[in-house]
């Protein structure tokens, strides 16, 4: 029998209790051993719950708790949770986590700790929910040079993204929609403005090069100002707008970015609609690889970090081999980074636009009172130097290619 403790009993911690339970059989068998869940940690009381009698509210207990050989962090945010999954790293139990902004921040410390000490750090749920795309990126695919990762990693934007897209709606309206649905949170700051996809790709793009990548050092732009217009264009375009974290390596270094881009129905991604994430994984060996599935929700994360106790539970004493470490890996300034860009500018200056872009191809959306052109493929910082001789630029979208 394996004893588990499970830090924070809020929506993905009931999860993994859940699924424990109910999947038992299926689960046991899996691990090869009987898992027993022996504490749940969390400083609020659930009088008639199957948990009532096995709530603590101090992580001493546990920490301390020789029997407990695997812990589940699933309380989120940074503090406490890296003082606690430290503490129980330290003291030789494994650990497994849904909690991105944590990995994203001490993912390589904690992953060295957990192998000094023979034991595993797992955070299969950080990134794209119940979509399996950390283990494949340390156990799978292994054999080649990772080109890029693109991701639709936020399932919230992406559902608002395919409602103003399907409907018509503009943002603030299907925001407040996704609000009353539960989809989106009260703040929606981190989901809508690119920070919660941004912890991710840094997660992924740590993963596939090895070295830290600092989420602070990718270039972040969200949804917000995304409109119903732009919709507009981009159906004339036959395409549509996606929120896209992006590790690629470009000529002259690796990029990583958090964008809305315009995608045309051939990229693999172009379907992957409402609150579900899909990872495109390229492979210079391989070729594409692509990974679609629930990106969030309470069962399918919990389904993710159980996979990971399971894991844990057959690497008691092995420390699985995550090739991650400290050491900072150097990215491209995004600026450097080139592109098409897909530009409005108010009015009908075809002249100026010309005279500062040079050649583009212009869109008509039928809207009117302003121009919608393409460019041609530049750098961002020419193309702010374009976009600095035009009067009157509304917005500019990046196109994938
Ligand atoms: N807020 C996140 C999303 C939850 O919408 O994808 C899963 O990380």
């Amino acid at each position: 029998m394996v004893n588990i403790a499970i830090l924070g009993y809020g929506t993905v911690g009931s999860g993994v209790f859940e699924i424990i339970n109910t999947n038992q059989e299926i689960v046991n068998f899996k691990a090869g051993k009987e898992l027993k869940i022996k504490y749940v940690l969390d400083l609020r009381d659930f009088p008639g719950t199957p948990v009532e009698n096995l709530l603590v509210r101090d992580m001493d207990t546990i920490v301390n708790d020789p029997e407990v050989e695997v812990v589940v962090e699933a309380m989120g945010g940074v503090e406490p949770a890296y003082t606690y999954v430290k503490s129980a790293l330290l003291a030789g139990k494994s650990v497994c986590t849904s909690n991105k902004e944590l990995v994203a921040k001490h993912g390589a410390e904690l992953i060295k700790i957990a192998k000094d000490h023979n034991r595993n750090f797992l955070f299969e749920a950080s990134v794209g929910g119940g979509i399996p795309i950390i283990r494949p990126l340390n156990q799978h695919i292994t054999a080649d040079r990772i080109c890029e990762i693109t991701g639709i990693l936020n399932g919230t934007t992406n559902y608002i993204l395919t409602k103003m897209d399907k409907e018509g709606l503009d943002f603030d309206t299907v925001l407040k929609e996704a609000q009353a649905l539960g989809y989106a949170e009260k703040d929606p700051t981190a989901d809508v403005e690119g920070f919660d996809a941004c912890r991710k790709i840094a997660i992924l793009a740590s993963l596939a090069n090895g070295k830290s990548v600092d989420f602070e050092d990718i270039y972040t732009e969200g949804i917000s100002k995304i409109s119903d217009t732009d919709f507009k264009y981009a159906e004339k375009m036959g395409r549509s707008i996606k929120l896209l974290g992006k590790c690629k390596l470009e000529d002259d270094g690796i990029v990583v970015s958090v964008s809305p881009r315009l995608l045309a129905p051939s990229h693999p991604l172009f379907h992957v609609s409402d609150v579900v994430n899909g990872v495109l994984i390229r492979g210079n060996v391989v070729g594409d690889l692509v990974f679609i599935g629930s990106g969030a929700g309470k069962l399918p994360t919990a389904s993710a970090v159980v996979s990971d106790v399971v894991d844990a539970v057959r690497h008691l004493n092995v420390p699985t081999t995550i090739q991650w470490e400290a050491e900072k890996l150097e990215v491209l300034d995004f600026s450097k980074s080139k592109k098409q860009f897909f530009v409005r500018v108010a009015g009908q200056n075809k002249e100026q636009i010309e005279n500062a872009f040079g050649e583009v191809t212009y869109v008509d959306a039928g809207i009117q009172d302003e121009l919608g052109f393409i460019t041609r493929s530049m750098s961002e910082n020419s193309y702010e130097d374009a976009a600095s001789k035009v009067e009157g630029v509304i917005t500019r979208i990046r196109i994938e290619a």
